[in-house]
């Protein structure tokens, strides 16, 4: 896929939707499905541009739901579409390329914080979670499900409490009815190629051919990513052996000694990684609890002051 971008180099112009050209700049990231640029517009103001490269008509189709999503959801702490395009590949002129005009933030994602530096401290990866939490929920109020929610997902703003949910490529649905072992195996096939296996929910490992599946596998990949704030790893990885699918599916999880870790915070990732959805927390019960126990210890941590 990367291959494609060959002739969208540095200098090439992109029209916008609204007419608006932005010049490509310097490539940001490159990924299986999109390559992300720094662009410039005519008046020297800098944006990013996520470019999806779409070979086949599904491609493209997809990419329109992507723009469809941001259109519906408006949320300070979900990335802003600011404007779109769509023109031939200039490589290959039988693919089409989507383009996606976000505002530019230069502080990396949660996941570059993670890698480069000690986990958070409880009350910071509860901060930042009540913020995501409330950009979940946002998606869900407009219809959907985020489906990849994982902390390369999510760019740092200006501040803790700033956090940006972006990548809406892969939204479903809110609800989907699976009543039949052909839609099972559609939306497992979905699953695995649009969502990460580490923040996967056990029910999309296995679809079953009766289930309903709805904004509980979010919750569960919000479980997933507060537990990987605060150990700096998915619940359901270790260094030694990588991700383990029947942890996963069996929502076992556990915390390392040493980890800084309340209890009930340990509670609540335990209640959004329950293995059967029906018992799994709410979208509404795990922000609550996020909230309470942020206010708790930001108090605390006022006092001890
Ligand atoms: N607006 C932006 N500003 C800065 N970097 C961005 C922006 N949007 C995306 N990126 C970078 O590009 C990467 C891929 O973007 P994303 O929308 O997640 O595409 P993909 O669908 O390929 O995963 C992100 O992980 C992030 O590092
Ligand atoms: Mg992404």
């Amino acid at each position: 896929m990367g291959g494609l971008c060959a002739g969208e180099k540095d200098g090439h112009v992109v029209k916008m939707q609204s007419g608006k050209l932005v010049r490509l700049r310097d490539t940001i990231a490159e990924g299986g499905f999109s390559t992300v640029h720094k662009v410039t517009d005519t008046e020297n103001n800098t944006y990013a541009i996520k470019q999806i490269i779409c070979q086949e008509d599904s491609m493209a189709v997809a990419a329109r739901a992507e723009i469809e999503v941001h259109n519906a959801v408006s949320h300070s702490n979900v990335i802003q579409l600011l404007d779109w395009g769509e023109m031939a590949n200039t490589v290959h002129p039988s693919a089409v390329d989507v383009w996606l005009l976000l505002p530019l933030h230069t502080r990396g994602t949660i996941f570059d914080v993670l890698l480069s530096k000690k986990p958070y401290p409880e009350v910071e990866a509860l901060t930042l979670m009540e913020a995501i939490c409330s950009a979940v929920s946002a998606i869900h109020e407009a219809g959907y499900t985020h489906r990849d929610i994982k902390a390369l997902n999510v760019l740092l703003g200006s501040s803790l409490s700033d956090p940006l949910l972006m990548d809406l490529g892969s939204c479903r649905p809110l609800v989907v009815e699976i009543t039949s072992r052909r839609e099972a195996m559609l939306e497992q096939d979905i699953a695995e190629t649009n969502s990460t296996a580490s923040y996967r929910a056990s029910e999309l490992f296995d679809v079953p051919s009766e289930i309903t599946i709805d904004g509980k596998v979010d919750v569960w990949s919000l479980g997933c990513l507060l537990y990987a704030l605060i150990c700096g790893h998915t619940p359901f990885e270790s260094e030694k052996e990588g991700f383990m699918k029947l942890l996963a599916i069996s929502g076992d999880v556990r915390f390392s000694d040493g980890v800084e870790c309340s209890p009930e915070t340990r509670a609540m990732i335990t209640s959004a990684v329950m293995r059967e959805p029906a018992e799994r927390f709410m979208l509404t019960t795990l922000t609550e609890a996020i909230t309470t126990q942020r206010s708790l210890l930001t108090r605390d941590h006022r006092y001890a002051q």
